[in-house]
Formats: structure tokens, C-alpha cells, sequence
């Protein structure tokens, strides 16, 4: 699929190319896959790949089904890096979200969304954004969730910051023991044996987590250390631990990197940790405490309600050193979303939605019974329990985020006593929704 339009309205003619990256795609330097990537680079202060990895990220990029966007001035200056390589880089995919329902919700994931600092702030970005959740929402697609670089951008196309993790630092000298009976066994991996495993144990985690979202190809690769943090080649000092149950199942893993001799204390860093059980979080911990030699253990991805303080003999070997969003989700069909969802209690609410972009604004009523949903519109003159913007929907939708806290900041109107007392209870949950994949 190739696709190219051309919009006038700036001071030169901008070309928009759209094309899925299938396994057929030209892998060389100089093709459109590697000026596509190399853009994305520039974008993110990334250096330029080697001419011997494009075929790789081609693989992967084919496996995730990827569509990407680039912009391309057709008349850059005389010594500007050639048009051939896009001004602005978008691209998108397809995978799950498990947003509590009985299935897993279809999400369409935004990524590389860069612009050239000479392109900047003339629309690009709102012109790539909307047409691409215009295309979405006509798909049929009820959600698309991004990660992003900085908290100011996304919200004007109508997302929320709905997740969020931990990073903490872990001292494992003396003081670190995990309270309660160990079960099963934990074993280094055979890393050959490690993409596998690890895409079934991340299935197990992510039916069970809400907020989860499914992972892309490059993720059991890295786990694995076939693929490096900055390459597609092997990294030989990636180690990865699998947990197994009683009945001898693989529940869990960790994949972890020595940072070396000269860092003190001498620490261990988590690149990648899965647990499918409660148990099988705690025997991870329990393996890494027991990493001779090592002081400290670090981890970016801790979920924000983290039961391992609460089961360490002393809790003061956990520290959480910041707090990162991580899933921004925009509804882009209001109905499907809160239809695909799960409700911890019963109730009806009557929501006003405004969208500036057009796609899923209007009034909606929400019943919830025996923890499911129906969705309908009603008319604009209908009693309005509580109206927000899409972008307060979208930070509610995974039940992450308190509705008392959005009426606080203003965000939320509670037009009748007594609904958001019960937007609470039905949105809410035992625990934070929980995402660990970043795309
Ligand atoms: C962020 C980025 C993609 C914006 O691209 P752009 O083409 O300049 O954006 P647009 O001109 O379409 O701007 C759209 C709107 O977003 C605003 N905006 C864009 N980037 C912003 C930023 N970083 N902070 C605050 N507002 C921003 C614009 O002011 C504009 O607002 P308006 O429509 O209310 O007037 C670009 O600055 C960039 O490439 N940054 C570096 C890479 C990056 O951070 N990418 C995001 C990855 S998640």
C-alpha cells in the first residue's frame, strides 16, 4: 500500500507518503524505508543506523504491520539534507487493549511522531494526527493510546494521560528479604529459549492486567538480548530469569543487565520483568535479592501500587526515585469504549463529551449492570449527569485516574449530586490499570 497527497497552504508544496511496511519492503540505504528512519532518528536525537540493520527493522516493523507517514518538501534548500528523507515522520499500528472487559479492546498505537525543527509549527503534526484518527475512528477502532515525549502535545488532539509507573531502586544487600513461602523454582534461561517463553508469559500478564497493551515484535528480541538497546544485534550481557510454577509452567521472567564495576553500589538493572502470578512476582524479586555481589537492583516499569514493599521484611530497601505517564488514550468511539470495558458496580450516568476534532463528541447514557456496559446517545437536552472533554474521558477510561481529582483541576463538571461518587465506583478498581509495553 503506497499512498501520496499533496497539500499547498504552507511556503513550499509538502508531499504526504503513507505506505505499510510489508517483509517485500527495500531494506538499502537510501531507500524509503531507510530515509523514513533515518528522519525518525533526527527526530529523536537518535545517531544514523547502519546500512546492516535496515533489513532487521524491516522484519519487524512487517511483523507489526506498521503504516507509516512521512512529509517530504519537494524543494529544500541547495545543501538540505535530501527530499528523498521525510520533514515529518508518523506512524501507526494495530494491537490490544485490555481495558478490563471480558476481551481485550482493538487499539490503534501511535508512534515516531516527529517534525524537522525547520518544519515545525506549521500543522504537520495536526494534519498527519487528524487524518489518521479520522481513518481510525472510520475503521472502527473505539480507542488509539500513544506514549509521549512531553505532556503538552497530545492533549489537544484529545488524549489522557491514563497510566503510570515507577521508577524504583531496590537495595538487596542484607536488609532485602521477601516475606512468605517461595514456590516453584527460578532459572537462568537459555537465551535461544527466551522469545518464545517470553511471548507466553506476557500473554498470561496481559490478560490479566488492565492497561496492558500487546506487545510488538522488537520486545521478545530485546528480552532475549538478540537485539541491543541501540542495535539490532546481539547484546551478550543480557541475562534473563525464568520463574516456574509448582506444575513446572513458565509464570514469569526477568531480563536483567549488569551495569558494571566502575558504578558503585554495584547494581543490576531490569530491562524487562513479566510476571503472570502474584507468586511468581515475588520469587522474580526473590531471585534478584539473591544476585551474589550485587547492591542495588533498578527498575523504570514498577507499577505505581507495587505490592513488593509490602511484602519485603523492610520496606525502607525500596525507594521510588520518580513517576512517569505512560498510556495516553484517546476514545475515538465512545459507545465501543465504554461497551468494551469492565464496571466494578452498577449504576447509570448521563455523559456530555466535547470533541474538538468532531469524531465521538455528543451525550451519551451509560448503564452498567452485572459489570457490563451498554452505551447509547440520547439527545443534547437530556439530563447531563457529567460533561468533560474527550481528553478527561480518555484519563478515566482504565480506571487509573480519580474523577475527584479531574472535578479538582476542573476538568470534570458534576452537573447532579452525587455522579461522580458513582463515576467513581463504576470506574474505579482494586488496583491502578498497569502498562509495561512502550511503542
Ligand atoms: C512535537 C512535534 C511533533 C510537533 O510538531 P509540529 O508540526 O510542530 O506541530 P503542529 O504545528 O502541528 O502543532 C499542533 C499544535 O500543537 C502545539 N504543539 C506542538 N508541539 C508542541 C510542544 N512540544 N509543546 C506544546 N505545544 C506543542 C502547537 O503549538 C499547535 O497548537 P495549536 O494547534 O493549538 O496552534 C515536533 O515539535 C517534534 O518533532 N518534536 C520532537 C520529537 C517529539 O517530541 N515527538 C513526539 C513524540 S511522542
Amino acid at each position: 500500500m503506497s499512498t501520496q497527497t499533496t497539500t499547498p497552504g504552507t511556503s513550499t508544496e509538502l508531499r504526504l507518503e503513507k505506505f505499510q511496511v510489508t517483509a517485500e519492503e527495500d531494506a538499502s540505504p537510501g531507500g524509503r524505508f531507510a530515509n523514513w528512519f533515518y528522519a525518525v532518528g533526527v527526530g529523536f536525537f537518535e545517531p544514523r543506523a547502519d546500512a546492516e540493520d535496515y533489513p532487521a527493522y524491516v522484519k519487524a516493523f512487517s511483523a507489526d504491520g506498521r503504516v507509516l507517514v512521512g512529509v517530504h518538501d519537494d524543494a529544500p534548500g541547495a545543501l538540505s539534507v535530501d527530499g528523498a528523507v521525510p520533514v515529518a515522520t508518523y506512524a501507526s499500528m494495530r494491537n490490544t487493549l485490555n481495558a478490563g472487559g471480558p476481551e481485550p479492546l482493538q487499539a490503534h498505537l501511535i508512534t515516531s511522531v516527529t517534525v524537522r525543527p525547520s518544519h515545525r509549527r506549521r500543522g504537520l503534526l495536526r494534519r498527519m494526527m487528524t487524518e489518521d484518527l479520522q481513518d481510525a475512528a472510520a475503521a472502527g477502532v473505539p480507542v488509539a493510546v500513544l506514549t509521549a515525549s512531553e505532556a503538552t502535545i497530545y492533549g489537544r488532539f484529545g488524549f489522557g494521560c491514563a497510566t503510570f509507573t515507577s521508577s524504583v531502586t531496590v537495595d538487596v544487600r542484607e536488609r532485602f528479604a521477601v516475606l512468605g513461602t517461595p514456590t516453584g523454582r527460578t532459572e537462568l534461561a537459555e537465551p535461544a529459549e527466551v522469545p518464545a517463553l517470553s511471548g507466553e508469559v506476557f500473554a498470561r500478564f496481559h490478560a490479566r492486567t488492565r492497561g496492558s497493551v500487546g506487545r510488538q515484535y522488537s520486545y521478545a528480541r530485546r528480552v532475549s538480548g538478540q537485539w541491543g538497546r541501540e542495535r539490532p544485534v546481539e547484546d551478550k550481557a543480557v541475562r534473563t530469569a525464568v520463574h516456574y510454577d509448582d506444575a513446572g509452567n513458565a509464570v514469569g521472567y526477568v531480563a536483567y543487565r549488569f551495569e558494571g564495576w566502575s558504578r558503585e553500589p554495584y547494581t543490576v538493572s531490569i530491562i524487562d520483568l513479566v510476571a503472570g502470578t502474584e507468586e511468581s512476582y515475588l520469587a522474580l524479586w526473590r531471585y534478584l535479592g539473591a544476585l551474589d555481589l550485587i547492591q542495588e537492583i533498578t527498575w523504570d516499569e514498577a507499577a505505581v501500587d507495587d505490592p513488593l514493599p509490602w511484602a519485603l521484611a523492610d520496606r525502607r530497601c525500596y525507594r521510588v526515585t520518580g513517576v512517569e505517564d505512560v498510556l495516553w488514550v484517546r476514545l475515538l468511539d465512545v459507545a465501543g469504549a465504554l461497551e468494551g470495558r469492565g464496571y466494578r458496580s452498577s449504576g447509570r450516568l448521563v455523559f456530555e463529551v466535547a470533541d474538538a476534532l468532531g469524531l465521538a463528541g455528543g451525550t451519551y447514557q451509560l448503564t452498567v449492570t452485572g459489570g457490563r456496559g451498554r452505551v447509547e446517545r440520547v439527545a443534547s437536552d437530556s439530563e447531563v449527569d457529567v460533561a468533560m472533554d474527550i481528553a478527561a474521558l480518555g484519563s478515566l477510561y482504565l480506571g487509573g485516574v480519580s474523577p475527584g481529582a479531574l472535578v479538582g483541576a476542573g476538568l470534570v463538571e458534576q452537573r447532579t449530586e452525587g455522579a461522580i461518587e458513582l463515576l467513581n465506583d463504576l470506574f474505579r478498581d482494586a488496583e491502578n490499570p498497569y502498562c509495561i509495553t512502550h511503542f
